[in-house]
Protein backbone atom coordinates (compact mmCIF):
# COMPACT_ATOMS: atom_id res chain seq x y z
CA UNK A 1 0.00 0.00 0.00
CA UNK A 2 1.71 2.83 -1.07
CA UNK A 3 0.00 5.90 0.87
CA UNK A 4 0.74 9.87 0.38
CA UNK A 5 0.42 11.79 3.52
CA UNK A 6 -1.21 15.95 3.04
CA UNK A 7 0.03 17.21 6.51
CA UNK A 8 2.35 16.52 8.05
CA UNK A 9 1.05 18.12 11.64
CA UNK A 10 -0.02 16.69 14.89
CA UNK A 11 -2.04 13.87 12.61
CA UNK A 12 0.59 13.13 10.07
CA UNK A 13 3.14 12.67 12.86
CA UNK A 14 0.76 10.54 14.71
CA UNK A 15 0.19 8.07 11.84
CA UNK A 16 4.05 8.23 10.63
CA UNK A 17 4.63 6.64 14.39
CA UNK A 18 2.26 4.09 14.63
CA UNK A 19 3.03 2.82 10.86
CA UNK A 20 6.61 2.63 12.36
CA UNK A 21 5.64 1.13 15.29
CA UNK A 22 2.65 -1.51 13.76
CA UNK A 23 3.88 -2.12 10.04
CA UNK A 24 5.29 -5.49 10.52
CA UNK A 25 2.24 -6.59 12.64
CA UNK A 26 -0.05 -5.19 10.30
CA UNK A 27 1.72 -6.66 7.16
CA UNK A 28 1.82 -10.01 9.24
CA UNK A 29 -1.54 -9.90 10.18
CA UNK A 30 -3.55 -8.29 6.71
CA UNK A 31 -1.23 -9.72 4.33
CA UNK A 32 0.22 -5.69 3.00
CA UNK A 33 3.13 -3.56 3.73
CA UNK A 34 2.78 0.46 4.06
CA UNK A 35 5.39 2.20 1.73
CA UNK A 36 4.98 6.05 2.36
CA UNK A 37 5.96 7.87 -1.76
CA UNK A 38 4.71 11.49 -0.45
CA UNK A 39 4.67 13.92 2.47
CA UNK A 40 3.05 17.39 1.29
CA UNK A 41 2.82 19.84 3.72
CA UNK A 42 2.55 23.84 3.52
CA UNK A 43 4.97 24.72 6.56
CA UNK A 44 7.67 21.39 6.67
CA UNK A 45 8.12 20.88 3.00
CA UNK A 46 7.24 18.35 0.75
CA UNK A 47 8.74 15.37 -0.03
CA UNK A 48 8.73 12.34 -3.40
CA UNK A 49 10.54 9.18 -3.30
CA UNK A 50 8.78 5.86 -4.98
CA UNK A 51 11.16 4.00 -2.97
CA UNK A 52 9.57 5.14 0.33
CA UNK A 53 9.99 7.98 2.94
CA UNK A 54 12.29 7.65 5.55
CA UNK A 55 9.72 8.21 8.60
CA UNK A 56 11.79 7.83 11.22
CA UNK A 57 13.81 10.37 9.44
CA UNK A 58 10.70 12.85 9.16
CA UNK A 59 9.86 12.74 12.34
CA UNK A 60 13.36 13.79 13.54
CA UNK A 61 13.50 16.28 11.67
CA UNK A 62 10.02 18.01 12.54
CA UNK A 63 11.35 17.57 16.30
CA UNK A 64 14.20 19.07 15.78
CA UNK A 65 12.10 22.14 13.74
CA UNK A 66 14.07 21.30 10.85
CA UNK A 67 12.05 21.23 7.30
CA UNK A 68 11.60 17.98 6.08
CA UNK A 69 12.66 18.93 2.44
CA UNK A 70 16.42 18.65 3.04
CA UNK A 71 15.89 14.86 3.73
CA UNK A 72 16.29 12.75 0.19
CA UNK A 73 13.54 13.76 -2.33
CA UNK A 74 12.21 17.36 -1.93
CA UNK A 75 9.69 17.81 -4.11
CA UNK A 76 8.91 21.19 -5.33
CA UNK A 77 5.39 21.62 -6.77
CA UNK A 78 2.25 22.00 -4.43
CA UNK A 79 -0.14 19.12 -2.91
CA UNK A 80 -2.10 19.07 -6.06
CA UNK A 81 0.43 18.38 -8.19
CA UNK A 82 1.77 16.06 -6.28
CA UNK A 83 -1.50 14.23 -6.20
CA UNK A 84 -1.74 14.18 -9.72
CA UNK A 85 1.22 12.78 -10.61
CA UNK A 86 1.91 10.60 -7.46
CA UNK A 87 1.95 6.84 -8.14
CA UNK A 88 0.42 5.89 -4.95
CA UNK A 89 -2.17 3.72 -4.13
CA UNK A 90 -4.31 6.09 -1.42
CA UNK A 91 -4.04 9.59 0.28
CA UNK A 92 -4.03 10.05 3.55
CA UNK A 93 -5.45 14.08 3.54
CA UNK A 94 -4.92 15.34 7.23
CA UNK A 95 -4.95 19.23 6.41
CA UNK A 96 -6.76 21.81 8.89
CA UNK A 97 -10.93 21.76 8.19
CA UNK A 98 -11.72 24.90 6.61
CA UNK A 99 -15.81 24.73 7.14
CA UNK A 100 -16.62 27.58 4.92
CA UNK A 101 -14.94 26.28 1.68
CA UNK A 102 -13.45 23.06 2.60
CA UNK A 103 -10.69 23.93 0.27
CA UNK A 104 -8.24 22.70 -0.17
CA UNK A 105 -8.69 19.83 0.89
CA UNK A 106 -11.74 18.89 -1.61
CA UNK A 107 -10.15 19.91 -4.43
CA UNK A 108 -7.23 17.35 -3.26
CA UNK A 109 -9.98 14.83 -2.83
CA UNK A 110 -11.72 14.81 -6.00
CA UNK A 111 -8.10 14.78 -7.71
CA UNK A 112 -7.05 11.62 -5.81
CA UNK A 113 -10.46 10.04 -6.58
CA UNK A 114 -10.74 10.74 -10.61
CA UNK A 115 -7.33 8.75 -10.47
CA UNK A 116 -9.17 5.93 -8.95
CA UNK A 117 -7.00 6.30 -5.56
CA UNK A 118 -8.59 5.36 -2.40
CA UNK A 119 -8.95 8.08 0.15
CA UNK A 120 -9.15 8.87 4.14
CA UNK A 121 -9.58 12.16 5.67
CA UNK A 122 -9.42 13.34 9.07
CA UNK A 123 -10.79 16.92 7.54
CA UNK A 124 -14.58 17.61 8.47
CA UNK A 125 -15.27 20.16 5.67
CA UNK A 126 -15.46 17.66 2.26
CA UNK A 127 -17.19 15.61 4.44
CA UNK A 128 -20.10 18.35 6.03
CA UNK A 129 -20.06 20.13 2.84
CA UNK A 130 -19.39 17.56 0.01
CA UNK A 131 -19.77 13.82 1.07
CA UNK A 132 -22.37 13.09 -1.31
CA UNK A 133 -20.83 14.38 -4.78
CA UNK A 134 -17.25 13.13 -2.73
CA UNK A 135 -19.17 9.06 -2.05
CA UNK A 136 -20.60 9.10 -5.95
CA UNK A 137 -17.12 9.80 -7.66
CA UNK A 138 -15.01 7.70 -5.02
CA UNK A 139 -17.77 4.98 -6.27
CA UNK A 140 -17.79 5.85 -10.03
CA UNK A 141 -14.23 5.29 -9.72
CA UNK A 142 -13.92 1.82 -7.82
CA UNK A 143 -12.21 3.82 -4.81
CA UNK A 144 -12.93 3.75 -1.50
CA UNK A 145 -13.86 7.21 0.23
CA UNK A 146 -13.21 6.75 3.98
CA UNK A 147 -13.45 9.66 7.06
CA UNK A 148 -13.61 8.15 10.36
CA UNK A 149 -11.20 10.72 11.57
CA UNK A 150 -13.38 13.67 10.93
CA UNK A 151 -15.81 12.70 13.97
CA UNK A 152 -14.99 12.10 17.48
CA UNK A 153 -11.97 10.71 15.69
CA UNK A 154 -10.39 8.73 18.43
CA UNK A 155 -13.66 6.73 19.02
CA UNK A 156 -14.43 4.54 16.03
CA UNK A 157 -18.33 5.70 15.45
CA UNK A 158 -18.39 5.82 11.97
CA UNK A 159 -16.96 2.22 11.60
CA UNK A 160 -18.96 0.90 13.73
CA UNK A 161 -22.24 1.71 12.66
CA UNK A 162 -21.06 1.01 8.71
CA UNK A 163 -19.16 -2.42 9.63
CA UNK A 164 -20.89 -3.45 13.49
CA UNK A 165 -24.00 -2.35 13.20
CA UNK A 166 -24.82 -3.33 9.74
CA UNK A 167 -27.80 -4.28 9.25
CA UNK A 168 -29.57 -2.43 12.04
CA UNK A 169 -31.68 0.69 11.16
CA UNK A 170 -30.22 4.08 12.73
CA UNK A 171 -33.05 6.11 14.30
CA UNK A 172 -30.71 8.43 16.15
CA UNK A 173 -27.26 9.93 17.27
CA UNK A 174 -26.66 11.37 20.12
CA UNK A 175 -24.01 12.78 22.27
CA UNK A 176 -21.29 14.60 23.04
CA UNK A 177 -19.46 15.43 19.82
CA UNK A 178 -17.02 17.89 21.08
CA UNK A 179 -14.14 17.67 23.93
CA UNK A 180 -13.07 21.18 24.79
CA UNK A 181 -16.78 22.17 25.52
CA UNK A 182 -17.09 19.29 27.80
CA UNK A 183 -13.55 19.70 28.98
CA UNK A 184 -14.71 23.22 29.95
CA UNK A 185 -17.99 22.47 31.73
CA UNK A 186 -16.34 20.25 33.79
CA UNK A 187 -13.80 22.31 34.85
CA UNK A 188 -16.54 25.57 35.43
CA UNK A 189 -18.53 22.80 37.90
CA UNK A 190 -14.78 21.99 39.80
CA UNK A 191 -14.55 25.94 40.14
CA UNK A 192 -12.54 26.85 37.22
CA UNK A 193 -14.02 30.09 35.13
CA UNK A 194 -14.29 29.96 31.64
CA UNK A 195 -11.36 31.69 29.97
CA UNK A 196 -8.85 29.56 32.30
CA UNK A 197 -10.63 26.31 31.51
CA UNK A 198 -10.82 27.27 28.00
CA UNK A 199 -6.83 28.78 27.92
CA UNK A 200 -5.66 25.32 29.34
CA UNK A 201 -7.84 23.23 26.85
CA UNK A 202 -5.84 24.96 24.05
CA UNK A 203 -2.67 24.14 26.01
CA UNK A 204 -3.59 20.50 26.05
CA UNK A 205 -4.39 20.61 22.31
CA UNK A 206 -8.33 19.70 22.28
CA UNK A 207 -9.35 23.44 20.96
CA UNK A 208 -9.50 24.04 17.37
CA UNK A 209 -7.01 26.55 15.92
CA UNK A 210 -10.12 29.06 16.06
CA UNK A 211 -11.53 28.64 19.46
CA UNK A 212 -14.75 29.92 18.31
CA UNK A 213 -15.44 26.52 16.26
CA UNK A 214 -15.67 24.75 19.52
CA UNK A 215 -16.96 27.37 22.14
CA UNK A 216 -19.91 28.38 19.77
CA UNK A 217 -20.67 24.97 18.65
CA UNK A 218 -19.17 24.83 15.47
CA UNK A 219 -17.15 21.79 15.44
CA UNK A 220 -19.75 19.63 16.97
CA UNK A 221 -22.27 21.21 14.45
CA UNK A 222 -19.59 20.07 11.68
CA UNK A 223 -19.76 16.74 12.99
CA UNK A 224 -23.92 16.14 13.58
CA UNK A 225 -23.59 17.24 10.12
CA UNK A 226 -21.34 14.58 8.91
CA UNK A 227 -23.03 11.81 10.99
CA UNK A 228 -26.49 13.33 8.74
CA UNK A 229 -24.39 12.54 5.21
CA UNK A 230 -22.31 9.83 6.45
CA UNK A 231 -24.79 7.88 8.53
CA UNK A 232 -28.18 8.78 7.70
CA UNK A 233 -27.29 9.65 3.43
CA UNK A 234 -28.69 13.03 3.78
CA UNK A 235 -27.05 15.72 1.54
CA UNK A 236 -27.12 17.89 4.41
CA UNK A 237 -25.07 21.22 5.09
CA UNK A 238 -24.35 22.79 8.76
CA UNK A 239 -26.34 25.76 7.73
CA UNK A 240 -29.40 23.15 7.62
CA UNK A 241 -29.69 22.60 11.39
CA UNK A 242 -29.81 24.89 14.54
CA UNK A 243 -26.50 25.41 16.73
CA UNK A 244 -25.89 26.88 19.92
CA UNK A 245 -22.76 27.09 21.71
CA UNK A 246 -21.51 27.20 25.52
CA UNK A 247 -21.02 30.38 25.84
CA UNK A 248 -23.99 31.30 27.77
CA UNK A 249 -23.88 29.18 30.06
CA UNK A 250 -22.71 30.56 34.09
CA UNK A 251 -20.76 29.16 36.37
CA UNK A 252 -23.78 29.61 38.32
CA UNK A 253 -26.34 27.96 36.57
CA UNK A 254 -23.98 24.84 36.09
CA UNK A 255 -24.00 24.67 40.32
CA UNK A 256 -28.17 25.56 40.43
CA UNK A 257 -28.48 22.47 38.25
CA UNK A 258 -26.39 20.27 39.94
CA UNK A 259 -28.54 21.13 43.04
CA UNK A 260 -30.95 19.53 40.76
CA UNK A 261 -29.74 16.66 39.89
CA UNK A 262 -28.64 17.86 36.40
CA UNK A 263 -25.35 18.72 34.27
CA UNK A 264 -24.75 20.63 31.03
CA UNK A 265 -23.78 19.16 28.32
CA UNK A 266 -23.25 20.04 24.50
CA UNK A 267 -25.47 17.73 23.06
CA UNK A 268 -25.05 16.95 18.97
CA UNK A 269 -28.27 15.25 17.31
CA UNK A 270 -29.32 13.78 14.24
CA UNK A 271 -32.48 12.13 14.21
CA UNK A 272 -34.62 10.62 11.44
CA UNK A 273 -38.24 12.21 11.28
CA UNK A 274 -40.34 9.80 8.28
CA UNK A 275 -38.46 11.14 5.02
CA UNK A 276 -36.49 13.46 6.90
CA UNK A 277 -33.34 13.85 8.87
CA UNK A 278 -33.03 16.60 11.52
CA UNK A 279 -30.45 18.12 13.37
CA UNK A 280 -29.17 20.11 16.30
CA UNK A 281 -26.40 21.22 18.58
CA UNK A 282 -27.12 22.67 21.73
CA UNK A 283 -26.43 22.37 25.38
CA UNK A 284 -28.79 20.29 27.06
CA UNK A 285 -29.51 19.49 30.99
CA UNK A 286 -29.12 16.09 31.34
CA UNK A 287 -30.31 13.88 34.59
CA UNK A 288 -27.30 12.51 36.64
CA UNK A 289 -28.14 8.95 36.28
CA UNK A 290 -28.23 9.40 32.45
CA UNK A 291 -24.72 7.76 31.00
CA UNK A 292 -24.08 11.09 29.03
CA UNK A 293 -23.82 13.15 32.56
CA UNK A 294 -21.13 10.65 33.84
CA UNK A 295 -19.02 12.08 30.67
CA UNK A 296 -16.57 14.27 32.12
CA UNK A 297 -13.33 15.99 30.43
CA UNK A 298 -12.50 15.96 27.08
CA UNK A 299 -13.92 12.82 26.66
CA UNK A 300 -16.54 12.10 24.01
CA UNK A 301 -19.23 9.66 24.35
CA UNK A 302 -22.35 8.74 21.09
CA UNK A 303 -25.38 6.87 22.13
CA UNK A 304 -26.71 4.94 18.49
CA UNK A 305 -30.43 4.16 18.43
CA UNK A 306 -31.13 1.08 16.68
CA UNK A 307 -34.00 -0.42 15.99
CA UNK A 308 -32.68 -3.92 16.52
CA UNK A 309 -30.53 -3.14 19.64
CA UNK A 310 -31.83 -0.46 21.25
CA UNK A 311 -29.46 2.29 22.78
CA UNK A 312 -25.65 1.52 21.66
CA UNK A 313 -23.13 3.45 23.21
CA UNK A 314 -19.55 4.32 22.38
CA UNK A 315 -17.17 6.22 24.62
CA UNK A 316 -13.65 7.63 24.10
CA UNK A 317 -11.63 9.75 22.74
CA UNK A 318 -12.22 12.42 20.39
CA UNK A 319 -8.68 13.99 19.64
CA UNK A 320 -4.83 13.47 19.99
CA UNK A 321 -2.17 13.06 18.00
CA UNK A 322 -2.02 9.10 17.83
CA UNK A 323 -5.60 8.95 18.74
CA UNK A 324 -6.20 10.84 15.38
CA UNK A 325 -3.08 9.19 13.84
CA UNK A 326 -5.25 5.61 14.22
CA UNK A 327 -8.21 6.72 13.03
CA UNK A 328 -6.46 6.93 9.72
CA UNK A 329 -4.75 3.76 10.24
CA UNK A 330 -7.74 1.63 10.41
CA UNK A 331 -8.92 3.16 7.48
CA UNK A 332 -5.13 1.93 5.73
CA UNK A 333 -6.65 -1.65 7.26
CA UNK A 334 -9.86 -1.62 5.89
CA UNK A 335 -8.44 -0.51 2.44
CA UNK A 336 -5.35 -2.42 2.29
CA UNK A 337 -6.94 -5.60 4.17
CA UNK A 338 -9.63 -5.98 1.19
CA UNK A 339 -9.23 -9.87 0.12
N1 LIG B 1 -11.64 20.56 18.82
C1 LIG B 1 -12.23 19.27 18.74
C2 LIG B 1 -12.80 18.89 20.09
C3 LIG B 1 -11.26 18.19 18.34
O1 LIG B 1 -12.54 19.60 21.06
O2 LIG B 1 -13.51 17.90 20.18
C4 LIG B 1 -11.26 17.84 16.90
O3 LIG B 1 -12.52 17.62 16.34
Amino acid sequence: MRLLLLGFGTVGQGLAELILEKGDEISKTYGFDITVVGISDMLKGSLYNQDGIDLQAALDAVKKDVKIDTLPGKYDGDALSMVKSADADMMVEMTYTDIKTAEPATSHIRAALEKGMHVTTTNKGPVALFFQDLAKLAKAKNALFLYEGTVISGTPLLNLVRETLAGCEIKEVKGILNGTTNYILSKMEEGMSYDVALKKAQELGYAEAVPDADVLGWDALAKATIIANAIFGYDSKPSDFSCKGITEITAEAITEAKARGKRFKLIGKVTREGNKVVGSVAPEEIDMTHPLAGIMGATNAVSVTTDALGDVTIVGPGAGKIETGYSTLVDIIHVGGRK
